[in-house]
């Protein structure tokens, strides 16, 4: 097999974990990273280039394939580099802030025949896994609504960080994209929706400018539909996906983690890791009250929790292996161009304009404009 060689952007928490998860497969080696203020501590660690701009690093003949993972308003510069020097590239999500970047990103990729891999590591937990099998197999019958809430509490940091902040961010919605991206994985692209929601526990100069409370609906073809909520004004945390279908339902929860079948015969349970130990370990760290959002960013030295380093190790692999000539699934293909990410924000550009409007929009306002 030959080994590939990776360039990271980004090297933070998540960009400096990605690496070292790389740099531990078998025939994939970090060659050169870019970061304006955390290449260092990384380089050495793994014992490669530190190069000084995103297009020193993108132009090295022995890099084959970029890893993005710079904040997310930052996401397009180095994918369209990558792509103009003929690098594949994987970049974490939400890919960008805007359908129409989106758009851009996805063209320059597939001139130059790259694969643009999208960060949506929820495909690759265990748990999502056996959800797909179970519907595929007709176990609940046709999805009729899913919903799904990803709810918690921050309280004020010293430092207000880009994750806060809706220009680089994009707020919850986005930055969250994970879970509207699993239900429109489910039940297809959404065709109207609404946003209603603001920023109202966490004004000030403590608090960045996001909105702290999001409540969505989705309308799909078929009268189907889908709930959600996001946000970190709720004292009473929750993080789950609901699947509901005609013949029996789903519940994928994040937080007192299990994954558990219903139907009329009785309840069955599926882990959502790899392991009980790493269910427990994550469940253990909700309860803990160790999780917020605010307190790994910014450092290479954080190391992801394990349930999380699971599955970038499972998503790190997947990419790799593709790198190393293996054919994409049917399931994979819109991962892999870009495109499954690009509805997802396609979607959500139509629900900041149905909030901005206080309007339902239809997704093809958004799509339309781009075409
Ligand atoms: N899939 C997941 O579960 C998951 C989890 C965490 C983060 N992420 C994603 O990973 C990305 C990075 O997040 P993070 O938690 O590592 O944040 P972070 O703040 O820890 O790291 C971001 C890094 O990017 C660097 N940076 C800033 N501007 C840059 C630029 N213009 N070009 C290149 N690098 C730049 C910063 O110096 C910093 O080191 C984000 O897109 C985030 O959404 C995904």
């Amino acid at each position: 097999m030959k080994t590939v060689n990776y360039g990271i952007v980004g090297t933070g928490y998540f960009g400096a974990g990605l690496a070292r998860i790389l740099n531990e497969i078998e025939g994939a080696r970090v060659v050169a990273v870019y970061d304006p203020s955390h290449a260092e501590p990384v380089a050495k660690e793994l014992n490669c280039d530190m190069e000084e701009s995103v297009e020193s690093l993108c132009s090295r003949s022995d890099v084959d394939a970029v890893i993005v993972a710079s904040p997310n308003g930052y996401h397009k510069n180095p994918v369209l580099c990558a792509a103009e020097h003929g690098k594949h590239v994987f970049c974490e999500k939400p890919i960008a802030l805007s359908y129409a970047d989106c758009n851009e990103m996805i063209r320059k990729t597939k001139e130059n025949g790259r694969v643009f891999m999208a960060g949506h590591v929820m495909n690759f937990m265990n748990g999502v896994r056996t959800a797909k099998q179970l519907i595929n197999s007709g176990k609940i019958g046709e999805i009729l609504f899913c919903h799904a809430e990803r709810n918690g509490w921050e309280e004020a940091q010293p430092q207000v960080s880009w994750k806060k902040m809706r220009e680089i961010s994009g707020g919850h919605l986005y930055h969250h994209i994970h879970e509207l991206d699993f239900i429109q994985f489910l039940m297809g692209p959404a065709e109207r929706v609404t946003m209603v929601g603001g920023n109202v526990a966490h004004k000030g100069e403590q608090y960045g400018d996001e909105d702290d409370m999001l409540f969505l609906t989705l309308e799909f073809p078929g009268e189907r539909y889908a709930t959600l909520q996001y946000g970190s004004a709720f004292r009473w945390p929750d993080h789950f996906v609901k699947i509901q279908g005609s013949k029996g339902a789903i519940l994928i929860d994040m937080q007192d983690v299990k994954v558990v079948l219903k139907t009329p015969e009785g309840e069955e349970r599926f882990l959502l890791h790899e392991s009980k130990e790493v269910d427990d370990d994550r469940t253990r760290i909700y309860k803990g009250l160790e999780m917020d959002g605010a307190i790994m960013y910014g450092k290479p030295s954080a190391m992801p929790p394990l349930w999380l380093q699971g599955i970038m190790k499972e998503e790190m692999a997947y990419f790799h292996h593709i790198m190393q000539g293996a054919s994409v699934e049917d399931e994979f293909r819109p991962l892999l161009d870009g495109t499954a990410a690009r509805a997802s924000i396609a979607t959500a550009d139509a629900l900041t304009l149905s909030l901005k409007e206080d309007r339902k929009v239809s997704v093809s306002e958004i799509t339309n404009k781009g075409a």
